[in-house]
């Protein structure tokens, strides 16, 4: 993805996008809810792994379904890998005045979900700790490839990603079928949406700032947009099996994720756009069709497929 502002531009607007964002991070603080991972975790579950005297993990000792497991290492390791969003979104963003206030709190807030996660699946044995482990030193030591490189991509990427994990916990959660996991997934969720709702107001100052620039970030990063678990070992199997669920598959992305948000934005509404925002803008809504059709296309087959394994059960 080419970068769509010369960083001199951007400068000037990180400048004075400032006041929103210190706005927003004052709106954040009143609605943030401050929660305990350890409140989340039933304790009275754990017991010593091997090195202590007790006992290894194996797999009876799971009540998650596969599916169940699949949903939680990807959504934890997702979460694990925050060092790398964080020097991603400081590289973009900068750290000066609001923008690191931002970045830190919401740094803090992220980290939150790793350790609760993890704390959750090691005291129930949900998921192999050792796996899990290897997973997180492979995820973590390559770090991610590279997203989106600018201001204006990055904050709409963010937007999306955020009401993209959203959705994701959420439904991860109840797919655990233990109300434990579930409480726990939709508190994270919950975060997630107030972290959109900051990202997304921060776009909408900027569309009006910058439209042309901030429409062609939203198009090219609406066609480009990858999960930020897709450098996790395994992420195409599990990705697979989380869309066969129906805990993050391509209807919810158009229907739950990227169309809220572009409405909010009223992307489709605005009569007031440059020519090179108008071409963006009518890209967008093609490859939008496009997501719709495919997402129409995914769900048929995926009824066929179930309803012809409830017949041959039966
Ligand atoms: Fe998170
Ligand atoms: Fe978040």
């Amino acid at each position: 993805m080419t970068r769509i502002l010369d960083p001199t531009v951007e400068r000037g607007l990180l400048g004075e996008l400032e006041p929103v964002v210190a706005a927003n991070i004052d709106r954040h603080l009143s609605v943030a809810r401050d929660w305990n991972p350890h409140d989340y975790v039933p304790w009275s579950e754990g017991r010593n792994f091997a090195f202590l005297g007790g006992e290894d993990w194996a797999p009876e000792q799971s009540r998650l379904t596969p599916v169940a497991k699949a949903a939680m290492i990807v959504n934890l390791l997702t979460e694990d890998n925050l060092p790398s969003y964080h020097r991603v979104i400081a590289t973009a963003f900068g750290r000066d005045a609001a923008w690191r206030t931002w970045l830190d709190r919401w740094t803090a807030e992220e980290n939150r979900h790793a350790v609760a996660m993890r704390d959750y699946l090691t005291v129930t044995r949900g998921v192999d700790p050792v796996d899990l482990e290897r997973r997180r030193m492979r995820l973590m030591s390559a770090g991610i490839e590279d997203g989106p490189q600018g201001l204006l991509e990055n904050l709409a990427y963010v937007s999306f990603q955020e009401l993209a994990t959203r959705v994701s916990h959420r439904n991860a959660g109840r797919e655990t079928g233990c109300p434990i996991g579930d409480q726990l997934m939709a508190r994270i969720a919950a975060d997630e949406n107030l972290h959109m709702v900051f990202y997304r107001n921060l776009v909408e100052a900027a569309l009006e700032l910058a439209p042309e620039a901030m429409m062609c970030a939203i198009r090219d990063v609406v066609l480009s947009f990858e999960m930020p678990g897709a450098g996790q070992p395994d992420f195409l199997r599990y990705s697979a099996i989380i869309a066969n669920a129906g805990i993050y598959d391509l209807r919810l992305h158009h229907d739950a994720v990227i169309m809220p948000v572009l409405r909010y934005w009223k992307v489709f509404d605005r009569t007031d756009l440059a020519p090179a925002a108008e071409q963006a803008r009518e890209q967008l809504a093609e490859f939008l069709r496009e997501v719709d059709v495919a997402a129409e296309r995914f769900v048929t087959r995926r009824a066929e497929r179930n309803a012809r394994r409830e017949r041959s059960r039966s």
